[in-house]
Order: structure tokens, then sequence, then C-alpha cells
């Protein structure tokens, strides 16, 4: 299927860098021999992540508790009894998880090629090498430090389209007994939810229990455990071992058989989905349409790499939208991707608020709706898309 011409995700821009906006052809396929679910095409890794890149991690509280937790059990459950346990994090952004692991003393290593982002992290004293993951890289690290007891991956392994390579250098690097880890958004979440959104050019796979232990299985990796997760409106960590050396849970074969019953191996389901995508689209244009027409103030909570999929494959703009609040500085003042509609502070949207909200961010709505109670109390309205276009209040 396809959501048509659409920009980099976390492309904010300014008025004059318009003309050179990049657009390519938002395409996601299904493979029904392998499983997989991804882009066809996918913008260079270059125009993605780089010096200017616009997401930190730490944006949200939520995501702070959650990686304490996620690096407390593998502290736990899989360093307690190692001598001098090395661990490194892909794509390790600010250093949201790795400064668990500072904290506790641990060796650790960070790889996040955008500089920015990394540098937030180095300040912190979280080590962390500016460079794109590779089989080169790996035989680096293992000549500097030695080979890692776990390697963590979060939000990050669905964004690296050449997956043969990442698995072989995550080989190389890991100890026989090591453990990869990694969590990502899940693809029967996606499907049972309609939240296309997921698919942006940074996702070029939507994995699923399926798909992962295909994939890593043609490197001498086993997929041994699964653990569903609530972050980013529905992920699953998947937990692997070189073949053979950890006991395989029962979660895995379960979780394969639930996917089976849901269809994710059936190119059907990928019609339906695509059905419920053009639905969810018009039914959300045409609220946004009304409310126009009626002279509502509508705002936009949370300027996610996500929205820039709705705002595209939907064509909302900024005649909809007013602006989007959003709490990360790099990305206010200047226009989202695409659609450009203007990204203010949180101050624009606290000291007026509008009658309606469309909350981007529904992937934070608990946090949000905590935060924003008094809107809420006070007549506020909000639109949400997932897992339909709805008001609620
Ligand atoms: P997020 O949903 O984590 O991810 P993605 O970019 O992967 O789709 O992005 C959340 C965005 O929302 C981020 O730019 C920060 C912003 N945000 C707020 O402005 N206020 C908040 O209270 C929260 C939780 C997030």
């Amino acid at each position: 299927m396809s959501f048509g011409k659409m920009p980099i995700a976390n492309g904010f821009l300014t008025s004059d860098q318009i003309q050179n906006e990049y657009f390519f052809e938002l395409a996601p396929a299904f493979c029904s021999y392998c499983g997989m679910f991804q882009l066809i095409e996918q913008p260079e890794q270059q125009k993605m992540f780089h010096e200017n890149y616009a997401f930190f991690s730490s944006t949200s509280n939520y995501m702070q508790a959650h990686f304490k937790q996620f690096s407390e059990m593998v502290i736990k459950c899989v360093l307690a009894d190692r001598q001098e346990p090395f661990v490194v994090e892909l794509g390790s952004n600010d250093g949201i998880m790795l400064r668990n692991f500072k904290d506790a003393g641990i060796r650790h290593l960070g790889i996040e090629p955008s500089i920015n982002v990394a540098n937030v992290a180095r300040l912190a004293g979280i080590k962390t090498l500016s460079e794109f993951f590779n089989v080169e890289l790996a035989d680096r690290i293992v000549g500097e430090n030695g080979q890692a007891d776990t390697i963590l991956c979060a939000n990050v392994m669905c964004h690296i389209p050449d997956l043969n390579s990442i698995a072989k250098g995550i080989k190389r690097l890991l100890k026989p007994d090591g453990m990869l880890m990694f969590e990502d958004p899940y693809l029967g979440d996606m499907i049972a939810k309609t939240s296309y959104d997921q698919i942006y050019d940074e996702h070029v796979f939507i994995f699923s229990a399926t798909s992962v232990s295909w994939a890593f299985a043609q490197h001498g990796l086993e997929l041994i455990d699964v653990l569903p997760q609530i972050t980013h409106g529905g992920s699953m960590r998947y937990v692997l071992a070189p073949k053979n050396a950890q006991p395989v849970s029962s979660n895995v074969d379960e979780l394969m058989q639930k996917e089976q019953k849901q269809g994710l191996h059936k190119t059907e389901t990928y019609d339906q989905f695509r059905h419920k995508c053009e639905t969810s689209r018009t039914s959300l244009i045409e609220l946004l349409d009304s409310l126009k027409q009626k002279g509502q103030r509508v705002v936009g909570y949370g300027a996610t790499s996500k929205s820039t999929t709705v705002n595209n494959y939907c064509d909302i703009g900024p005649e909809h939208i007013e602006f989007i609040s959003d709490t990360t500085p790099i990305k206010q003042g200047k226009l989202t991707p695409g659609a450009h509609i203007p990204v203010k502070p949180y101050e624009a949207f606290k000291h007026n608020p509008p009658e309606y909200v469309l909350l981007y961010a529904w992937n934070h709505a608990v946090e949000i709706l905590e935060k924003e109670k008094n809107f809420t109390v006070g007549g506020g309205k909000w639109i949400t898309f997932v897992p339909r276009v709805e008001v609620f209040t």
C-alpha cells in the first residue's frame, strides 16, 4: 500500500527550507514468505539521523521510568553474577537507558549516530560513539572492550534497513552466553488498532515474533522470549540468544500462535488494514473540516514523528490545526514536515487553550491526560484517531 509522498518524519523545518524539502514514497509491503512488514523505499540514513535529529528520548517522564525498569531487570536477571559485565546499546539517543547502567557502575557503550542527542549523553558521562553500527564497528568494539554480555536496543532495530548486517554484527559482538534484547512497535498492535501512524521513514520494519524469529535465525540467533510492552502505543520486547544457548520460553510459541489467529501471515489482513486506514483518514479530515467551518480552534498535542504520516496522508494543514504544542526545544519555532503547521512551546497551549486538541501523542495519553486535567474539566475536548477517530471529554 502507499501513503503517498512523505517528507522525513522528524524533518522539522523553517520557512526558507520549504523549497528544498525532501519527499519519498511511503509504501509499506508485507512478505508472505518471511512474514516481514516493511517499507519498500527508505531515505538514506544520513537524511534522518544527523546533528539536528529532533527526537530526544527523555522528553517523556513515563519513558524515563520505563527504561529505568528495563535496566533494573537486565541488571538483576542477566548481569547479576557476571564478572565485570559489559552492556552495549544500539541507538542510545540521549542516554535515557544507559544512564542507569552508568549509575550502577557497569561498563557500557552507546552507539548513537545523531551527534546532537549523543552529546547530551556524553555530557552526562555516558560513553557514546557517534557511528552507524555494522560488522566492522562490532569487531572494533570487541577488540577494544571484549564481547558484550548484553546488547540492548529500544525503538532502533526497526530503523535499520540492513538488518542482516546488524544481525551479523550482533552475533560477533555478543558473548556465546550473552543476550540481545530489543523492543519496537509491534505489528499485532498496529493492525489491531489501525495505528498506521507507526509507519514512517524511520520505521523501515514493523516486527512480529514471526518475522523477528525468521530474520535472526539466518544469523544463528534464536528468539527465546517475548514480552509485550505498552510503550509507543503497543510494543514487543524480543529476547534473543545464540542458537541452543538458552532455554526458549513458552511465550514465544504462544505469541506466534496468536499471530496466526490474528491473520498476520495472510495478505487479506493487510488489505483490510489498508481499507481501515482509508476510512480513518476520511473520518479525521471530515471532522477537522467541520470544526474549521464552525470556527472552532483546534491545536495539536505532541509534534510526534507519527504525526507526519497522519498530516500528510490525511491532508491536514495549518488551516485545520492552529499550531502543535511540543516540549522539545529543537522542534519549537519550526514547521512540521510537509504539512507546515507551526510548532510552539507548551506554554502557547497552556496560556491560550483551544476548544479542541488533536492528540497526536496518543501513545502518551495516560501521562498527558493526567497533566491536562484542568483543560478537560474546563470543557476542553480531545480528538483521537487510534483505534478510531473520536472526540472525548
Ligand atoms: P513520541 O510519541 O515519543 O514519539 P514519535 O516521535 O516516535 O512518534 O513523541 C512524543 C512527542 O510529544 C515529543 O516530541 C515530545 C512531545 N510531548 C509533549 O509535548 N508533551 C508531553 O507531555 C509528552 C509526553 C510528549
